[in-house]
């Protein structure tokens, strides 16, 4: 099938979250599984960079009537098979400082409902054949950023235009791309999609709600998230629609990429493990020395090692881990963050790194190298969310044996499991998992933790299970490409 998936993001060109290690694994599992799998992107500096031999594919008119062009080529990463690409040349829109959504003082930039309602327009000329040698059957939008690609393909389809299908898949349901009503002539739609059946939220206009109202069919990246996000705690005031749209929506969980994330041939560790039976692993004890060395941590083997690589928002629960930093300490342990984001955080860290600089360290920033060495040699993954659609971190945690201490919402219930005398004796323990979003909960599970790692054969045992959990993307692939028959197939 020939699919045109449609992000914002992509690993490694362009990330500031999850979305974009999907992006970037999920067309690489296509191909693998036959399909004709390509990319559109917006034209970020970053992207530009990144996509080779770009040529000029056809100019074609916004909405608001400003000509730009379409360029293709391929990102090829070493060793896989290349992916090719889809341009958006537009730097008037996109060759701008921070990140791809907002400014340097992390404002969203005010024209944003262009630059993004651009990358939906964009995949629905595709869609109607703007590159005469490749149209495709369906397109894949991912989050808000991509969400008017199925408004557009639904309306074209309306006015006698080709038959192509439309999938949308919701990665956080918090973002959804809101803006003044004034800002929906600039969108190129008819007036009936600004109403309530469309794309108009409480007066305003709302990209998430047109993927959501107008896709064939919906995704997000768990069977748990895709049963929360239809409850009035979780449905960011959208939960209606997505009941309405239950028959459409299926929670596909998201896969690790094998290629970046993987402890036996990780080229950002000193040294490589893997575990057939809990074996092999004087790699990950060598990978936990050099990181204490690396971040001025008292080297020692024996203190748990606590990791944490997020965003720094409300979304990941990390008052609690704030909170319980003290607990943490008063039971020997260490702990390393890798974030960035809201200010108060980053600052309340940075403090507690600087009272306890051998035990606590904090590195503000983005840095991808640092990432995969805090899972190498950390002991314990933290992801204490207060939601999460699926989350990744735990995943990797899994994987190298970094055993994730997770809430249990969303895709963190989905893939973890809680080191109860139970599971472990089943050996499905994973790592530990907790119940209410508070003080109480979060401090039993470390206590937990560290009741496990005063137990060796248990806590290997716990961590061989965790690194075994299978979490390729064959199976993700196929489920995707089931989603994309249903869509494309005729109504
Ligand atoms: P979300 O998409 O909500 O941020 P996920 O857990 O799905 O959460 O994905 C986060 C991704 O971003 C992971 O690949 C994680 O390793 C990465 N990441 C987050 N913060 C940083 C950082 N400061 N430096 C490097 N990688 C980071
Ligand atoms: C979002 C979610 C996260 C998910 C990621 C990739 O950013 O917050 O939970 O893992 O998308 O799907």
């Amino acid at each position: 099938m020939r699919i045109l998936q449609v992000s914002a993001e992509l690993f490694p060109l362009l990330k500031t979250g999850g979305l974009a290690d999907i992006a970037g694994a999920l067309p690489l599992a296509l191909m693998a599984a036959g399909q004709d799998a390509r990319v559109l992107l917006p034209g970020f500096p970053a992207i530009v960079a990144g996509v080779r031999d770009l040529a000029p594919v056809a100019d074609f008119n916004a909405p608001w009537g400003e000509r730009f062009s379409l360029r293709a080529g391929h990102i090829a990463i070493d060793g896989a098979p290349a992916i090719r690409a889809y341009v958006i040349d537009a730097p008037a829109l996109y060759d701008r400082p921070g990140n791809p959504y907002e400014d340097t003082a992390r404002q969203p930039y005010a024209d944003n409902h262009r630059r993004f309602a651009l990358l939906g327009w964009a995949a629905a000329q595709l869609a109607q054949g703007l590159d005469p040698a490749w149209r495709p059957e369906v397109v894949h939008a991912h989050d808000w950023h991509a969400a008017l690609a199925p408004a557009y393909i639904a309306f074209a389809r309306e006015a006698g235009g080709p038959r192509v299908g439309s999938v949308f898949t919701v990665h956080n349901l918090a973002y959804q791309g809101i803006f003044a009503p004034w800002n929906f002539t600039d969108l190129g739609l008819p007036g009936p999609a600004f109403h309530m059946n469309g794309l108009e939220y409480h007066g305003q206009v709302s990209f998430m709600k047109a993927g959501l109202y107008f896709a064939d069919r919906l995704t997000t990246v768990s069977p748990t998230y895709a049963l929360e996000i239809q409850t009035p705690e979780q449905g960011c005031g959208l939960d209606g629609l997505l009941r309405q749209r239950s028959g459409a929506l299926t929670g596909i969980l998201n896969a690790v990429d094998d290629k970046v994330w993987n402890p036996a041939s990780d080229a950002a560790l000193v040294q490589g493990y893997h575990t057939p039976e809990g074996r092999h692993m004087a790699g990950k004890a060598r990978c936990k020395a050099v990181l204490q060395h690396q971040l001025g941590l008292a080297e020692r083997p024996d203190a748990p090692l606590f990791v944490l690589v997020s965003r720094l928002t409300e979304q990941k629960g990390l008052h609690l881990v704030l909170g319980g930093i003290d607990a943490l300490l008063a039971q020997g342990g260490q702990l390393a963050l890798l974030g960035s984001g809201e200010a108060w955080l980053e600052e309340a860290f940075r403090q507690r790194a600087a009272a306890a600089p051998e035990s606590v360290n904090v590195t503000i920033g983005y840095n991808e190298t640092l990432a995969h060495q805090l899972f190498g040699g950390g002991d314990v993954t933290l992801v204490p969310s207060l939601f999460e659609p699926c989350g990744l971190t735990q995943m990797y945690g899994l994987k190298y044996g970094c055993l994730p201490l997770v809430r249990r919402v969303g895709g963190l219930a989905d893939t973890v499991v809680d080191s109860t005398l139970e599971d472990l004796a089943s050996g499905e323990a994973t790592g530990f998992v907790f119940d209410r979003f508070d003080a109480h909960d979060y401090e039993r599970a470390l206590r937990r933790a560290f009741a496990l790692y005063q137990r060796a054969p248990d806590w290997r045992r716990v961590r061989g299970n965790a690194m075994r959990r299978p979490a390729d993307w064959a199976t993700a692939a196929a489920q995707y490409i089931d989603v994309y028959q249903q869509a494309s197939a005729p109504a």
